[in-house]
């Protein structure tokens, strides 16, 4: 899939912008703090309704806006949809198909779909499980966008059942919070065996084209491998090798129901919800020894841009091909590295590819670039496009 147009409103630095795209690669290019993460960054949001960056959209609202808008018109093998999302400050976000208003923005979820590669990924590795969560959760999503529903109605219901955790917890328990907390456990193991399902279809899925990625960016190096991590899953189900089952589902929501009530004294103890997939975690293994905590700055980077690879292949291999956004990334990879993810690149439909100097940009992907510049005085301070702007060529 390609997007054949762009429009931001009132986005980060962005107060006004309408970009015609084409397939094949467009460079940004521009100094520090001109604007072009920014642009990327608003894709990312219409393809995954959140930011790489921050977790609230509200420093994604130009400061002093009250709303921000995003808009594409999206191709995909011929097919041309437009999508556009309003985020309100203190309101809730709208979006549109088409120009019709859709119930939920999340409808909009699969009209596009991206892969972001940025330097924030180095935290793939290196950060809190949060941070991988996230990475699968997202994937799960772009291959299956109904997941989105069974997230939200996952986090809705654990926040309930925490806060009934911790009055329960608190007060003598009455028969009447246990049996309420019984009605909460149906629930989160409901949602919860559905969300699992799906991730560890994917950590079986994306297995081998991460184990491929990785070794076409570091061949020198000791083979990479994923596995699901749970405390609570019996030790089959975490094997990434394991074929997922048509019954997998109902499987998972009797674990998730035998365990709940296992953990329900020490759950009332403590105030907190100890069993579930938001306590769940994506180990990354690196020949014998975990990434994390074992692995160089080098082959941290290698397995981040390998798990984004691996990503990019599997969503190519069973969907339509995403769109590339590469965020600086070459800056910060060595000759090789640059050359593997400059290869994958150069064959995508679609590759958006921002960096502050020319020589960042592999000569495989080379493009008239066009400029992204910032205009005007303090608060009317505005980024904006100068078309292939002369000296970058
Ligand atoms: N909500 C907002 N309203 C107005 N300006 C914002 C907002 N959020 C961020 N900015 C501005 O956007 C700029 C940063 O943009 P961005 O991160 O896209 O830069 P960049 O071109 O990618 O820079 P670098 O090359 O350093 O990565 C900053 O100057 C910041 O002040
Ligand atoms: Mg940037």
């Amino acid at each position: 899939m390609f997007i054949r147009a762009l429009s931001l409103r009132d986005f980060r630095s962005w107060e006004h912008a309408e970009l015609e795209l084409s397939p094949g690669r467009t460079v940004f290019l521009g100094s520090n703090g001109n604007g072009k993460t920014n642009l990327l960054e608003a894709i990312g949001y219409l393809a995954t309704l959140g930011s790489h960056r921050v977790a609230a959209d509200a420093p994604l609202i130009r400061m002093g806006a009250q709303r921000a808008r995003i808009g594409a018109t999206v191709v995909n093998t011929g097919r041309e949809l437009r999508v556009d999302i309003e985020l309100n400050q203190g309101a809730a976000n709208r979006a549109q198909i088409n120009r019709s208003p859709v119930r939920r923005p999340r409808e909009i979820l699969g009209i596009l779909q991206t892969v972001l590669f940025a330097p924030e990924d180095l935290a793939l590795v290196r950060g809190d499980p949060g941070e991988r969560r996230r990475f699968l959760d997202e994937l799960c999503t772009a291959r299956l966008p109904r997941l989105a529903g069974v997230r939200s109605d996952y986090d809705r219901v654990l926040r309930q059942r925490s806060a009934l955790l911790k009055t329960a917890g608190r007060q003598a328990r009455s028969r009447a919070d246990l049996s309420t907390l019984d009605v909460w456990d149906g629930h989160l193991a409901e949602h919860a065996s559905v969300l699992l399902a799906e991730r560890l279809r994917l950590v079986h899925d994306l297995y081998p084209h991460l184990a491929q990625s990785y070794r076409s960016i570091a061949p020198e190096s000791r083979p990479a491998a994923i596995a699901y991590r749970s405390a609570y899953l019996p030790p089959e189900f975490l094997d990434p090798a394991r074929e997922p089952q048509s019954d997998d589902t109902a499987a998972l929501e009797e674990i998730m129901l035998r365990e709940l009530a296992a953990a329900r004294t020490k759950e009332l103890e403590r105030g907190v919800c100890l069993v579930g997939p938001h306590r769940d975690d994506l180990d990354l293994v690196l020949g014998d020894a975990p990434a994390k905590g074992f692995a160089s700055h080098g082959e941290s980077w290698s397995f981040a841009l390998a798990l984004r690879l691996g990503a990019f292949d599997l969503l190519r291999s069973t969907g339509a091909e995403p769109v590339l956004l590469l965020d600086d990334v070459f800056a910060e990879l060595d000759r090789r590295r640059r050359t593997a993810l400059a290869e994958v690149a150069a064959g995508a439909e679609q590759v958006l590819i921002t960096a502050a100097v020319p020589e960042d940009v592999p000569a495989e992907l080379a493009a008239a670039p066009l400029r992204v510049e910032t205009t005007g005085e303090s608060t009317h301070r505005t980024s904006r496009i100068v078309e292939h702007a002369p000296g970058f060529a």
